[in-house]
């Protein structure tokens, strides 16, 4: 008898050591060693300088946080793979972070189609994602272990629609959709919706697909409807043909678009014949505030590049997750995953970050410019401005994870051009 008991004790002494080795692979880590995170994005696809602009300032703030200590003395180490930007590819690549690396959270996707694909998977192996930059809002709505550090589309859609009535004094608009993407269809909604409740007229909605070469029908059409705008809400790839098309149907009306313009090459596939067009956008690299210069300066010295909105958007959701992993004291999925929820007046370079009961982070959106080579900053719209007022600046605080983080940010308000409405 007592025998058996021993024999008994000791295989399940033996089998909880098991399980807890293999819960404790590279990323589990127990509580000790190094802090693995996942990445995934596109690197090599059609939206390749989305999920390459991320990686690098995913990696500049985890660099910063291992110069400065680490998180609890603990080392983050960053494993990131191509999902060639295709939802499947997403879904998998994702399963394999998890699996097999066992990493403790998650950072991407870019774009929403990509992130709806992959945010099951983390939700059901209860390990925390946190995407910089989809702002559709089923991403979130997925489950409560996926967030994002970014404004959402409703309020994206809201922006430019506003802008087009109230600065533009636009009366009737047509809108040219990627059908097949989640993002385009749902700026689409949140336009139409905004611009028809602000007395404006949608006349004729066009749709095509990524990869499409040639929009002259769907632009010939619009262009015999003379509206006094076009929305735009696609990714570079597409827009920048769109927009050099337009012109050479000589369509004047200015196009319209989001975030998903922010690319330098969109001015190789458009050039010149985006010059007038207008988007909202996370930031502005005009933005005087030192700490936003200062985050300017350290990413074009590290890699000879501009940073753009997805760069500054890495950064700050790595510097989020880090905050948590910080707070919490452990990388255990659901206690990161309260941690994170908790996040409160997180000062980034892209705003100040408080993620809401829904997973969103709601931050003021800026309008750009494009004009030769450029985004020139226009305006910054307060997630709370009604209709019609002008923005209020975001504001200062001082929260922060590592001391080699920016203290403050302020808002863009006082970079030249600034026009209020
Ligand atoms: N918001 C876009 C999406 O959800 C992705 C994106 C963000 C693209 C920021 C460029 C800049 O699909």
């Amino acid at each position: 008898m007592k025998r058996t008991l021993v024999s008994l004790l000791l295989i399940s002494t033996l089998l909880i050591t098991l399980a807890c080795e293999r819960r404790g692979g590279p990323g589990a880590g127990g509580e000790t060693g190094q802090i693995v995170v996942g990445y995934y994005g596109d690197l090599t696809g059609r939206t390749s300088n989305f999920g390459v602009s991320t990686r690098n300032g995913v990696l500049m703030a985890a660099d910063e946080i291992n110069k400065a200590g680490g998180i609890n003395g603990r080392q983050i180490t960053i494993l990131s793979e191509d999902d060639e930007g295709r939802p499947e590819k997403a879904a998998t690549v994702v399963t394999k972070l998890i699996d097999q690396d066992r990493v403790i959270a998650l950072l991407g996707e870019v774009a929403s189609g990509n992130t709806l694909a992959a945010a099951p998977k983390a939700q059901s192996a209860h390990v925390p994602m946190i995407s910089p930059s989809s702002t559709n809002p089923a991403v979130t709505q997925v489950g409560d272990y996926i967030f994002r550090v970014c404004f959402i589309d409703p309020f994206q859609g809201e922006v430019m629609a506003k802008f087009a009535a109230n600065t533009l004094k636009a009366k009737t608009a047509a809108i040219m959709l990627d059908f097949n993407s989640p993002y385009s269809r749902g700026l689409t909604e949140f336009f139409e919706k905004s611009f028809t409740k602000l007395g404006g007229q949608i006349l004729s909605k066009q749709s095509y697909t990524q990869g499409d070469r040639d929009y002259k029908g769907q632009l010939t059409s619009i262009r015999s409807l003379n509206p006094d705008v076009i929305y735009v809400p696609g990714y570079y790839g597409e827009v920048g043909v769109i927009a050099k098309q337009a012109k050479q149907l000589d369509i004047k009306a200015p196009l319209l678009g989001g975030d998903g313009w922010d690319a330098p090459q969109i001015w190789e596939l458009g050039g010149d014949a985006l010059n007038g067009s207008f988007i909202s956008n996370h930031y502005s690299v005009e933005d005087p505030s030192p700490a936003i210069q200062k985050f300017v300066a350290d990413f074009k010295g590290r890699y000879n590049v501009v940073p753009d909105a997805l760069a500054a958007l890495g950064y700050d959701a790595m510097r989020v997750l880090a905050d948590a992993l910080k707070r919490s004291g452990t990388s255990e999925g659901p206690a990161l995953r309260d941690a994170i929820a908790a996040t409160k007046e997180f000062v980034g370079v892209t705003g100040v970050i408080t993620i809401d009961a829904e997973r969103n982070a709601v931050k003021p959106a800026v309008v750009l410019k494009l004009q030769g080579g450029k985004y020139v900053y226009q305006q910054t719209i307060g997630a709370d401005a009604p209709a019609g007022a002008a923005a209020s600046p975001a504001t200062t605080s001082t929260s922060s994870v590592t001391g080699a983080s920016p203290a403050a940010v302020a808002s863009p308000s006082a970079a030249t051009k600034a026009t209020s409405y």
